[in-house]
């Protein structure tokens, strides 16, 4: 019978390899904090959970709140005397017959590890059972499973002396114990000579010395990276979104250039749509059937209907695309802005908290703020709400098939009636109304020969080598 367990995640150390003064533990994988990994796979099996805290704690205890509420709970380590220590602070609530310990900073353990390590411990009722794996690179810092005369200790890295291929598997620190043999042994672990740590590793040696059943569940070394340097998180997090990419290509998914595409783990996307080289996709987004992400697109928190084309160059954040929309190239999409059906957003156009309706157009250079615009509107190029007075912000209501003329500016809070139109160049500052046109800005007026008095006036300057005229220094212009 597979026992009942409590699972124990280490998570207190210092992050001393990492060499950034924060703690690794929160480093975000493909979007997710490292920690989340292992407390979401351990509340996914109902593993009854606690985590040893120290270094950072607040930071690492508000991740894992603000993923699982007060599902996980929490034990402070005060002094971190290494990962035997870390064990030891959490003897007082230790219920179940056998223990489950996890090193916090190995995120790409799977489900299958746990369950097999569960069997293999069941079924030799072992009194230890871990999981190892094969690894030969000699500069790596995994403790190694040393066996001579049936005698199995974990050697770390630091003190390990011996053939690197005759003992070639390390320890991955994932581990089963026996609360009773924790009980007796736990405060037998002496402190390393050189760095006074409580290694609990040092648990095996005295298990096996004892002539304990222990067994070992091998696994696929990638399944069981630790991470201690930032460049060991780099290589996990290629390892993490290869996988992530490999899955949405099963899923009908097609990347250009694979290896020059970010996912994040949450990012949903539909069959048959076609991902970019350099597209970067994060947090919650969610893409459509067919849709087309050309180069170079930043999508965050993103839901795109199907078949919605996003040109190369487009930053959205946290914006919501309906069916057929085009948008870009070099757009920029944010603040809970809603695009309907069938819209256009063209080249250098920035949308704000703007819900943008169906068919209506927006191709070339122009700022939509707080506007709400209905259908089949068209925006010239260069249009411009002018939706804060420096105070506050106004909303911009354009109806139902306007016709917004080039070079705008909305003044809000303003309306835009039904079919109305404004002329080119307008700088509209009070409601038109629907089905009439609004002109509003300069009458022009044309000097005659204006060129050649322009010159006469500049040559009688050079001669006398003063100055030109101030009017026509500053506007470009004279009055003549
Ligand atoms: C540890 C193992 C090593 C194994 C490797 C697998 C020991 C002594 N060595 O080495 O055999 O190959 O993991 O990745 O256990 N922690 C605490 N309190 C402490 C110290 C550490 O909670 O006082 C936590 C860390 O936050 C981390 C985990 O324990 O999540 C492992 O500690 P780390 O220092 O990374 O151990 P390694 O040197 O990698
Ligand atoms: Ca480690």
């Amino acid at each position: 019978m597979i026992p009942h367990i409590q699972g124990i995640i280490l998570a207190a150390g210092k992050s001393k390899r990492f060499n950034t003064n924060t703690t690794k533990l929160v480093q975000p994988i493909c979007g997710q904090p490292m920690i989340l990994y292992t407390t979401k796979l351990l509340r996914h099996l109902s593993i009854p959970t606690t985590m040893v805290v120290g270094h950072q704690k607040e930071t690492v205890c508000s991740v894992v709140q603000s993923e699982h509420n007060n599902e996980i709970t929490f034990i402070e380590q005060n002094e971190m005397r290494g990962t035997g220590h870390a064990l030891w602070t959490t003897k007082d609530i230790w219920d179940a017959d056998t223990i489950l310990v996890i090193n916090g900073d190995a995120p790409l353990i799977t489900e299958s590890i746990i369950h097999d390590l569960r069997e293999t411990h069941a079924k030799a009722n072992a009194t230890i059972s871990f999981v190892t794996a094969h690894h030969t690179d000699p500069e790596s810092s995994y403790g190694r499973v040393v066996e001579i005369n049936n005698k199995i200790n974990i050697v770390e890295a630091r003190h390990f002396k011996g053939n690197i291929t005759e003992h070639c598997c390390i320890n991955a620190g994932i581990y089963l114990f026996n609360r009773d043999f924790l009980e007796k042994y736990i405060e037998k672990i002496k402190p390393a000579h050189d760095t006074f740590e409580w290694y609990i590793t040092d648990l095996i040696g005295i298990a096996s010395a004892q002539e304990l059943p222990i067994t070992m569940t091998k696994v696929p070394f990638d399944n069981v990276r630790g991470i201690n340097t930032l460049q060991e998180l780099w290589t996990t997090e290629q390892i993490k979104r290869a996988e992530l990419i490999k899955h949405w290509m099963q899923n009908g998914v097609r990347f250009s250039a694979a290896h020059h595409v970010v996912i994040d783990i949450n990012v949903i996307i539909n069959p048959g749509t076609y991902i970019g080289s350099g597209v970067h996709l994060f947090g919650k987004t969610i893409i459509g059937n067919g849709a087309t992400i050309k180069e170079f697109c930043s999508l965050t928190n993103t839901i795109l209907a199907d078949r919605v084309q996003i040109e190369p160059h487009c930053v959205l954040n946290n914006v919501h695309i309906e069916e057929d929309a085009k948008i870009g190239p070099f757009a920029h999409l944010h603040n809970n802005s809603h695009i309907q059906r069938n819209a256009t957003i063209g080249n250098f156009v920035e949308i704000k908290a703007t819900v943008f309706g169906q068919s209506s157009k927006a191709k070339h250079l122009t700022y939509l703020g707080d506007a709400i615009i209905e259908s089949s509107v068209n925006i010239g190029a260069g249009t411009i709400t002018c939706n804060h007075d420096g105070i506050k912000k106004n909303k911009t209501y354009i109806k139902k098939n306007a016709y917004i003329g080039s070079n705008n500016t909305l003044i809000a809070p303003i309306v835009i009636g039904e079919n109305a139109f404004t002329a080119a160049g307008s700088t509209i500052t009070k409601e038109v109304p629907a089905d009439s046109l609004a002109i509003a800005r300069a009458y022009q007026v044309n000097k005659n020969n204006y060129a050649a008095k322009y010159k006469s006036i500049k040559k009688e300057q050079n001669n006398k080598n003063e100055d030109l005229p101030i009017e026509i220094t500053s506007t470009g212009s004279c009055e003549l």
